[in-house]
């Protein structure tokens, strides 16, 4: 894709990858800014950039480096705030993206925060717990200037989790020299998590889920539902729908496309993919080859929960769901969003869809500020008003203005952050 945007010369106009379908989607917000539409610049160049080389020494000896990054986009609102990803193909322009997309999805719900993104190119996979830990605590300390818990608060992304979030914990406090468990979000209950943190991603989709089905006039009960991706956000995602009475139908992953039109057993896959790793030889259902078709599954609600820039042209026309809801961050391309809007297909999205994760990430960081932890029920009941209020609030605008709803929910994000941009106003 060639862009008309002026691009950063570390990035090439040719193959901008992700950040190419940000850069667009602000393109489509920009004439609902009214005046504040003069600082929407700031919204397309991140603050700061950090790109660390991550050497470490492999359990035989020899000395691998990887290529890590840290991407604060916005902290106009608050500190930087979210995930880190451990992945293959991370790249710059999709770290840019996924933390410029932090910044739109905390002022669209309303946390005070800006918007941030980290990310090391490794398959996991590839490593040992030794050396996991060692490329992690490495690449802490090699972001460690610009982290912090009033700085920018990291948390779990694709292939991170509680484990990782402990280490990270662990060794910025050992720089600080003294416990900061405030530094990151999604740790263990015992090292100052929050419950309900694992599953509020999920949770959150599951939320505005069941908002866009009344408004669209499907009964939750009964409704085919296929998803992709069966890790946190999925798997959590798969398990409350298929407890609220849908069939879920398909369930994609890295190996293997599973479906069953009478619905899957969502806790006998669950297990079989904690035992085996992938939904590939799962007896409960029939695998297919061919991967895109699972696009074209017969469902009413697909979930895209792995990675971004699934949904494009070439599938776009072939899905039958008549909601999507964006677990995954960045899963549609501009283009496609085109489509699905024409063919009539409600699109809530990442911004919304998925800010339960950060939004009990808030509640995680507020809880180890005042050392006062809250109970699960609590942190569900104000995780679902919040979710609620943030859908309805969006819904209302989409109406209002006869634009999407993930236009809505930039409107009310960038007005929010260039409102306090304009407010700080520049420095010096
Ligand atoms: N974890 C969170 O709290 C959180 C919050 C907001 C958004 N997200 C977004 O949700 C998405 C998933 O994150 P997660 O935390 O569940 O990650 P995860 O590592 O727990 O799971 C990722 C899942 O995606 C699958 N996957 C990977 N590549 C794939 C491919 N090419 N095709 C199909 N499936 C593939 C994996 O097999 C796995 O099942 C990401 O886009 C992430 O940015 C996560």
């Amino acid at each position: 894709m060639t862009i008309k945007h002026e691009v950063p010369s570390y990035l090439t106009q040719h193959g901008i990858g992700p950040w190419g379908d940000y850069l667009e989607q602000i393109d489509r917000v920009t004439p609902y800014l009214g005046n504040l539409a003069r600082w929407v610049e700031t919204m397309k160049r991140p603050k700061r950039i950090l790109v660390v080389d991550v050497p470490i020494e492999r359990d035989d000896g020899t000395i691998a480096h990887f290529e890590g990054y840290r991407v604060q986009h916005n902290t106009s609102r608050g500190p930087g705030k979210g995930g880190v990803r451990f992945h293959q193909d991370v790249t710059l322009s999709e770290v840019m993206a996924l933390s410029a997309w932090m910044t739109v999805k905390n002022a669209a719900v309303n946390v005070p925060y800006g918007g941030a993104k980290g990310g090391i190119r490794v398959d996991p996979k590839t490593l040992s717990q030794g050396e996991l830990q060692r490329m992690t605590r490495r690449y802490t300390s090699e972001i460690n200037i610009i982290i912090g818990p009033n700085k920018d608060i990291p948390a779990p992304d694709v292939n991170t989790n509680e484990q990782i979030m402990a280490w990270m914990m662990d060794t910025y406090s050992m720089n600080q020299g003294s416990t900061a468990s405030g530094v990151v979000t999604g740790k263990p209950i015992s090292l100052g998590g929050s419950l309900g943190r694992r599953e509020a991603t999920g949770r959150g989709v599951f939320v505005v889920g069941c908002e866009a089905a009344a408004k669209r006039g499907l009964n939750i009960h009964g409704a085919k539902v296929a998803v992709q991706g069966f890790g946190n956000v999925g798997g959590i995602a798969a398990r409350l729908f298929s407890e609220a009475g849908a069939k879920v139908v398909a369930v994609q992953d890295h190996i293997s496309t599973v479906v069953r039109s009478s619905g899957l057993d969502v806790a006998a896959l669950q297990a079989h993919v904690n035992e085996t790793g992938s939904v590939a030889g799962f007896k409960g259902g029939e695998e297919i080859s061919d991967r895109a078709q699972f696009w074209a599954v017969d469902c009413d609600i697909l979930v895209p929960a792995a990675l971004e820039q699934q949904i494009t042209v070439e599938n776009a026309s072939s899905i039958r769901a008549k909601i999507i809801l964006e677990g995954a961050n960045g899963p549609t391309s501009p283009a496609a969003d085109d489509i699905l809007h024409e063919k009539g297909v409600l699109v809530v999205p990442d911004v919304i869809a998925n800010a339960g994760g950060v939004t009990v990430s808030y509640f995680e960081w507020v809880q180890d500020f005042s050392s006062f932890f809250w109970t699960e029920d609590e942190i569900n009941l104000r995780l679902t008003r919040i979710m609620r209020e943030a859908f309805t609030a969006v819904w209302q605008l989409a109406e209002e203005k006869k634009v999407s709803l993930r236009t809505a929910a930039f409107i009310v994000a960038c007005t929010r952050v260039l409102q306090a941009r304009e407010m700080r106003g520049l420095y010096p």
